[in-house]
């Protein structure tokens, strides 16, 4: 097995090289250099994640690699060929490629996105034996070979959001790969600094997931450990809103954003009315199942004080509707 996954990172590293290069090919330098330049990337910061292009073509990895049998196969294996009766082509065709690589610097995978317009606006590895992707983060090699070590380190939705930070100096951005925060991920971060700042995009689908990485960070809040959600306007995500306030301003954002605490806090209020007769109750049963999340005890205890005081309930009475609250509710 393990001499197979040699070959598979031999040849994904090969194909991202492949994939940069065709950026430089003088028949799609035009048109892709074009798309970069307008969505405002460098050349430099390009090259810093690797970007590349896959030609609008069913057999450039064919050409690229011969037809030997085992290679090929290992190709589909990949995730790089797709195989369907007995035809084997490129998956990704006419895409803007990002490598994904795993915290070696090994390509493990490539997002691709249209040029322009088109559907899907985004086209991902499939999972693989050497892509599992609830597990990595777009950008965290990058991130480290930019800095070892940093003091933050912000989680973003996209890979342009990613590479947008990255233009603007904010070389700590890490993507989820359209798949929902996991812990595994948060663990990965809090190896590398102590500070995650979660900024999801400004619509439903964002305010889900921050929804969602707040109950995979719970179990994970200890001393010395800062995690804070940062909720961007309507409609904007990272890459838009970088552009529209500045770097300077971005970061401090980021930086003074609610702590976890505070964005739970805010939730379940939001969630429920105290002045109805049913509220405390119901307010009861919606926080049970997040404070049993909360593993560190004196945490814990001081959120549910903090919860009581801003409910206007006395945190004897609090304790008593949580002991006998529905806990399956919420
Ligand atoms: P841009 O339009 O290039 O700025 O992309 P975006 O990152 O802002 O897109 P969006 O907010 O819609 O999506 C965020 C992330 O979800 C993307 O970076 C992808 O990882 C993933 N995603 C978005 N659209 C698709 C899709 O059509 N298919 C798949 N598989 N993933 C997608
Ligand atoms: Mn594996
Ligand atoms: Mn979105
Ligand atoms: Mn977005
Ligand atoms: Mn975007």
């Amino acid at each position: 097995q393990r001499q197979w996954d040699h070959d598979y990172y031999q040849l994904m590293e090969k194909t991202a090289q492949f994939y940069q290069q065709q950026l430089k090919q003088p028949k799609f330098r035009e048109r892709v250099v074009t798309y970069l330049k307008d969505r405002g990337v460098s050349g430099e910061i390009a090259r810093d994640y690797g970007l590349g292009y896959a030609p609008d073509e069913w057999h450039s990895l064919q050409a690229l690699f011969g037809h030997d049998q085992s290679i090929n196969k290992a190709l589909v294996d990949c995730g790089m060929l797709i195989e369907k009766d007995s035809n084997r082509y490129d998956r990704f065709r006419d895409r803007l490629m990002f490598p994904i690589r795993d915290r070696r610097g090994r390509v493990i995978a490539f997002g691709g996105r249209v040029i322009d317009k088109g559907e899907p606006k985004y086209l991902n590895s499939p999972e693989t034996e050497i892509f599992h992707k609830g597990q990595e983060l777009y950008g965290l090699y990058e991130m480290r070979q930019f800095q070892r070590k940093s003091e933050w380190a912000v989680v973003v939705e996209g890979y342009m959001d990613v590479v947008a930070l990255a233009q603007f100096g904010i070389r700590n951005a890490v993507a989820t790969l359209g798949t929902a925060t996991s812990s595994t991920h948060i663990q990965q971060l809090f190896r590398v600094c102590p500070k995650i700042v979660f900024c999801f995009d400004g619509d439903r689908a964002g305010r889900d997931a921050a929804l969602r990485a707040l109950n995979h960070s719970l179990p994970q809040v200890r001393d010395n450990r800062d995690i804070r959600f940062m909720f961007l306007p309507d409609g904007e995500d990272p890459d838009t809103q970088v552009r529209r306030i500045g770097a300077e301003q971005f970061t401090q954002d980021a930086l003074k954003s609610p702590s976890i605490f505070e964005f739970l806090l805010d939730y379940l209020r939001g969630q429920v009315d105290m002045d109805t007769f049913e509220g405390p109750g119901q307010l009861a049963n919606l926080a049970k199942p997040f404070l049993a999340l909360i593993a560190d005890a004196i945490h814990r205890e001081r959120f549910i004080q903090q919860l009581a005081m801003q409910v206007g309930l006395s945190e004897t009475k609090l304790n008593q509707l949580l002991l006998g609250a529905d806990s399956s509710s919420g």
